[in-house]
């Protein structure tokens, strides 16, 4: 490896990082960036699937107080960035909202109707680009039905979250849209509080453990992490999903006949091709990680987009394959913070790959328009998905 541009490791313009972390995992796995390059903290990536799991489950040594450092400004006060009892008893107030009966209903009175709602509009004319008239709408309308907000604030809704979580790279953007979002769901805060609807805000205003209730505060912090971490994620897979069938057009027809494969092709997605590639924790006490030394306050930054790649898991790892034993992988990293939201995410994904294909018969890539090309480093995804199918 170029010990003279160790800092390219972490270029966030980089559109294909794949072959990169291949060499990070080969040759440094645990690879210390120039500082200069990154803050004034020591700065690590952590590339293999076995290491970033050890991080990611020792929350005592490597906490993630970071994430309140990086996020905290556009996101306000986070779980995640909490650590410890602070984290387990917030964690535990809002789980309730996000049970299993609740999931239930979701699916049938929001998750459904949501997503024919919007293949309607696109069904008769036989051709459509995926991405923009289906899979950037469809989660951050479930989360905004989830959480109350009316149909037509919910693209101003989408741009707030989008500029919110690309605030790292635009603060004063960031910051801005921050606050509007805040300003707009007090609105409706303050509706529930006169008047609970039996909803998740009316649910986390109740929401009481050991006597302990949600503070103002932290129920800001909770919707305001809601959009960027629900939907931004669930569409960016999705659209990656739609991605590997349809430039596999052999594969494609074997899941239009046997539905039952839906969630192989949703977890191969998760593993192959997730939309968060990086978790960021910090050092909380001098320790080593493979051997490596990491001094206390480093930074370390979980490749988790590297780890389901790592050949030492997974056979043939580059390969977008269904017929994979069932295997664990860290899309939605693990240990004490794993995501609230992934039976949700899962849910979202299953209905809205099982929809497309009922309801956008013989889908194919359209021949005439660019073809589709998942990039990104920190977040991955396609810009856009032109179709063409049999119109109906
Ligand atoms: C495919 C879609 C999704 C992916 C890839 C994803 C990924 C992740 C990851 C990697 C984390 C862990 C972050 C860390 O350890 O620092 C996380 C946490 C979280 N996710 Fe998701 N997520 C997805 C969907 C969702 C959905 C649909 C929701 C909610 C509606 C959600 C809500 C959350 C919350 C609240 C946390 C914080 C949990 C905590 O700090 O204890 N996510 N997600």
């Amino acid at each position: 490896m170029d010990d003279s541009k160790p800092s390219s490791a972490l270029d966030l313009s980089v559109a294909q990082p794949y072959p990169l972390w291949a060499r990070i995992r080969a040759e440094r796995p645990v690879m210390r960036l120039e500082a200069s390059s990154v803050g004034p903290a020591p700065t690590f990536l952590v590339s293999r699937h076995e290491d970033a799991e050890r991080v990611l489950r020792d929350p005592e040594t490597f906490s993630s107080a970071i994430n309140n450092e990086i996020a905290g400004k556009y996101m306000g006060e986070s779980m995640l960035g909490m650590d410890g009892d602070e984290h387990r008893q917030y964690r535990d107030l809002v789980a309730h909202a996000f049970r299993a009966s609740v999931l239930d209903r979701w699916d049938g009175a929001l998750v459904r109707p949501t997503l024919h709602a919007l293949l309607d509009g696109i069904a008769p004319a036989g051709r459509a680009d995926l991405m923009r008239d289906v899979v950037l709408k469809y989660p951050v309308q479930v989360i905004c039905g989830i959480i109350g907000v009316p149909l037509h604030d919910q693209e101003q809704l989408a741009r707030w979250s989008e500029e919110i979580i690309q605030g790292p790279l635009d603060p004063p953007r960031g910051v801005a849209s921050s606050r509007a979002m805040r300003g707009y769901l007090a609105g409706i805060v303050e509706a529930r509080r006169r008047e609970p609807a039996g909803d998740l805000i009316s649910e986390l205003l109740a929401a009481e453990i050991d006597g302990q209730r949600l503070t103002e505060e932290r129920i800001y912090g909770f919707l305001l992490l809601l959009l960027p971490a629900g939907a931004e994620t669930t569409l960016r897979v999705l659209g990656n999903a739609l991605v590997a069938l349809l430039t596999r057009p052999a594969m494609m027809a074997q899941v239009v006949a046997d539905r039952s494969l839906i969630p192989a092709v949703v977890e191969e997605t998760l593993r192959w091709e997730t939309s968060v590639t990086l978790i960021s924790r910090v050092a909380a006490r001098d320790t080593e990680i493979a051997g490596c030394p990491i001094p206390a306050g480093a930074v370390i930054n979980v490749l988790t987009g590297s780890a389901g790649r790592d050949e030492a898991r997974y056979a043939a790892a580059d390969a977008f394959r269904l017929d994979r034993p069932p295997q664990r992988h860290l899309a939605f990293g693990t240990g004490p913070h794993q995501c609230l939201g992934l039976h949700l995410a899962r849910l979202e994904m299953r209905v809205g790959l099982d929809a497309i294909l009922d309801r956008l018969p013989n889908l194919r890539l359209d021949p005439d328009a660019p073809a589709p090309e998942i990039k990104g480093f920190a977040f991955r995804n396609p810009d856009a998905i032109h179709v063409l199918f049999d119109p109906s």
